[in-house]
């Protein structure tokens, strides 16, 4: 068999869940691919940390840069995060180097995908990114590939973990927005600077991804409009509650008039709807289509088995030679999607679907 060898880029709370997993599926991984996929490079910032993984053989970077690089590597797994820095140095070194790369970086796909994406394809390697947007939920695979037949109208839904989880603490047991942060923090689930979670930039970055997919335009994550949930107060959510209503952050793509519109904001929605069901750190994605209609996925956001378990789907696919690098439907033209300028109202989350 031949072996299909993976450089881990990163070992925090999923990384260490993909080196786990990889072992632990090894045989089921061989006969879906043909392949013997194992890791045989790991790098992180900190190498005395026990994080219980057994890494005997593995080669250990200090640099990832130098990961991507590396000749013992045929794929590298991208988890460090942040839309500029290291991880951009590391994905663009391994394009370069002809490396397939499989990431979970959705602030760096959000603004440099297009570029990323081109440079995979002019080298013939996968540029693989499930775990992006929603952690377990295959909701790239469901939009790209299993509604190809469809003409998509509107894709919106809970894309960040951590607010979800905010609310409902906050709404369940009257806590105030900060207490629950800290627990978010605490559980692994909020981005290294949590301002991207509660402002709503991390749920902007899922959203323009879903919307090149969705829509066949490049990435636009500017032209997002964002509203956060920093400033909704318990009291917020038992007035909501009251109207028969809950508080959700939603993103929100659809096709209007003259163009693609794309919105972030907190959103009252029915108490009977099936989103307002979606508690603590659970997302959930709804997809109007012309030939299924309406579609909604719902599964865990984050955290370290669900991301990981997106990103093996995506080693799984690379390994087997599929390699979908675009964005967008395959053949649509790429332009931005027209952006459609948003009214600012007064106490956005009034605002309904
Ligand atoms: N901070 C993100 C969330 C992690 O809470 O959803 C998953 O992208």
């Amino acid at each position: 068999t031949q072996s299909f060898r993976l450089g881990v880029a990163g070992l925090g709370t999923v990384g260490a869940s993909v080196v786990r997993m990889i072992a632990r599926r090894s045989e089921a991984l061989r006969s879906m691919t043909g392949r013997e996929i194992r890791v045989t490079a790991v790098s992180s910032r900190d190498k005395a940390r026990d994080r219980g993984l057994d890494l005997a053989g593995v080669t250990w970077f200090d640099d990832p840069v130098a990961l991507a690089g590396a000749g013992e590597v045929d794929c590298v797994i991208e988890l460090i995060g942040g839309a500029e820095g290291p991880a951009k140095a590391t994905v663009e070194a391994a394009l370069a180097a002809g490396k397939h790369v499989v990431t979970a970086n959705k602030a760096l796909l959000a603004k440099h995908g297009a570029a990323l994406a081109q440079a995979a394809e002019a080298r013939g390697v996968a540029l693989a990114y499930e775990a992006s947007v929603a952690g377990g939920i295959p909701v790239i695979k469901a939009l790209r590939e299993g509604l190809a037949g469809n003409t998509v109208s509107r894709v919106y839904g809970i894309l960040n973990g951590t607010c979800n989880y905010i609310l409902t603490r906050m709404e369940r047991e009257g806590l105030t927005f900060e207490a629950c942060l800290k627990d978010a923090q605490a559980l692994g689930y909020a981005e290294a600077d949590p301002t991207f979670d509660v402002e709503g930039y991390d749920t902007a970055h899922k959203l323009a991804i879903l919307t090149s997919l969705a829509f066949g335009v490049e990435i636009d994550a500017e032209g997002v409009s964002v509203e956060g949930i920093s400033a909704i107060q318990p009291l917020d959510l038992k007035m909501a509650e009251e109207l028969g209503y809950r508080i959700k952050l939603l993103g929100v793509a659809q096709a209007a008039a003259g163009g693609i519109e794309q919105r972030v904001h907190p959103t009252m929605v029915p108490l009977s709807s099936s989103i307002a069901q979606v508690m603590g750190v659970t997302n959930a994605v709804t997809i109007d289509a012309d030939a299924v209609g309406e579609l909604t996925l719902i599964g865990p956001g984050a955290g370290g088995e669900a991301t990981a378990s997106a990103v093996v789907a995506d080693v799984a696919d690379v390994a087997a030679g599929v390699l979908r690098t675009t964005f967008g439907r395959p053949s649509a033209h790429l332009a931005p999607p027209q952006r459609i300028a948003m009214q600012r109202h007064e106490g956005g989350y009034y605002i309904r679907l």
